[in-house]
């Protein structure tokens, strides 16, 4: 039950069924069609030629032939005059037809070529759009227990609203410490002695209260102080809370909250968001049985791509996005692309895993979720 984007001949691909984007003839073609054609060799012309023809938005099936899938739907996407000739209902038309087609037949994998992003002329990034938006949509209303590909057959045929990528492009800019040396500067004489008398702080506050050291592993990484350094047992009880809906009185309440892992925190922000679970798995492209998994043991430790996927479906503030993460010991890097680009999406309030997912795959990051 997920959608995924993939660098891939579809061609080759060993699923239950592949998506031609073929003519009304039917009678194979040049792009995908022709690629289609001869890989599944003359068997599946002489199919072709029993079907009559397809209509713009429908689709037909037939047998995979030589090629390693065991079904060929073909659909007949629109070809583009510049919007304004229903282009974009045409183009969902084939999505959802191909789709239905594939689950009437108890298909649990399909992969779907651009449609219409080729000789039919549709602009790359509109296309895209429609396939995600179409394919999401029926995911989320559909039962069947099927996983898509978006087989993306050379990175020029892909594209991403280019206003979009500019803006991506610019918060990576502006925040990949992998570019800024300046981010990764050994500190400064002040700072050094700022750091130590913080490590001395928690020390102190760790004798007071008879805690082994490692009890506050789990406190993010110093930053170098801020000019007034804070007052000892405030500044740590605030970094325990931090993203807590109310401060703790007191550290030990602190530990405590921090005691609730990855799975218990979850499931309360499914609650608090009033959603379902089978909701939240579609809403973050994962599938049930490892949803089912993680809820099932209240110390699961989920992969960061996971965590975030989950924390983009419930739409969790940048804070609780952290805090999420650091209940399975994980935590957003300034060193990491992908993670830039998932603080990207969050900080301006965008949850669309699919969009999100375009986006991770024009900037050559692994997908969240699927
Ligand atoms: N695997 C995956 N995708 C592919 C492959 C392949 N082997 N070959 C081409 N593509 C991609 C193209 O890069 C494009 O993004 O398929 C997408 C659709 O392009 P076309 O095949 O040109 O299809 P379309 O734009 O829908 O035009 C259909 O072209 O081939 C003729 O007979 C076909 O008349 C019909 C028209």
């Amino acid at each position: 039950m997920s959608l995924e984007i993939i660098r891939q001949d579809i061609t080759r691909m060993h699923v239950d069924a592949i998506v031609n984007a073929a003519n009304p003839a039917l009678l194979g073609g040049g792009g995908v069609d022709g690629a289609i054609h001869r890989a599944a060799g003359p068997g599946l012309l002489e199919e072709c030629r029993t079907l009559g023809g397809c209509k713009t938005g429908e689709a037909k099936i037939t047998r995979g032939y030589d090629l390693p899938c065991r079904y060929v739907i073909h659909t007949v996407g629109p070809i583009w005059h510049g919007g304004h000739a229903g282009e974009r209902e045409k183009l969902a038309a084939c999505y959802k037809s191909a789709l239905r087609l594939a689950r009437a037949h108890g298909c649990g994998s399909v992969a779907f070529p651009l449609i219409s992003a080729g000789v039919y002329g549709y602009p790359r990034d509109k296309a895209l759009r429609v396939a995600t938006d179409t394919i999401r949509d029926f995911l989320m209303e559909s039962d069947a227990d099927m996983h898509v590909y978006l087989a993306i057959f050379d990175k020029a045929s892909f594209a991403i609203g280019e206003k979009l990528y500019a803006g991506i492009a610019q918060y990576i800019d502006d925040n990949y410490a992998g570019q800024h040396t300046a981010r990764s500067r050994s500190l400064l004489p002040e700072e050094m002695c700022e750091l130590a008398k913080a490590q001395r702080d928690i020390e102190d506050v760790c004798e007071e209260m008879a805690m082994p050291q490692e009890a506050l592993r789990e406190v993010p990484p110093f930053a170098p102080m801020a000019a007034k350094p804070e007052p000892k047992k405030r500044g740590l009880l605030e970094r325990l809370t931090r993203g807590a809906k109310k401060p703790a009185a007191s550290i030990e309440d602190a530990l405590a909250e921090l005691e609730d892992g990855f799975t218990p925190y979850l499931l309360r922000k499914i609650d608090e968001r009033g959603m379902t679970d089978v909701q939240c798995y579609k809403k973050a492209n994962i599938d049930r049985k490892l949803f089912s998994k993680i809820r099932s043991s209240a110390n699961y430790k989920p992969s960061k791509n996971t965590a975030l996927a989950l924390a983009i479906a419930l739409e969790l503030s940048l804070e609780e996005t952290r805090d999420i993460l650091s209940r399975a010991g994980l935590a957003l890097s300034h060193a990491s692309k992908f993670d830039i680009i998932i603080e990207y999406f969050i900080a301006n309030g965008q949850y669309d895993i699919f969009e999100i997912n375009e986006a991770l795959f024009a900037f050559d990051q692994p997908l969240l979720g699927a």
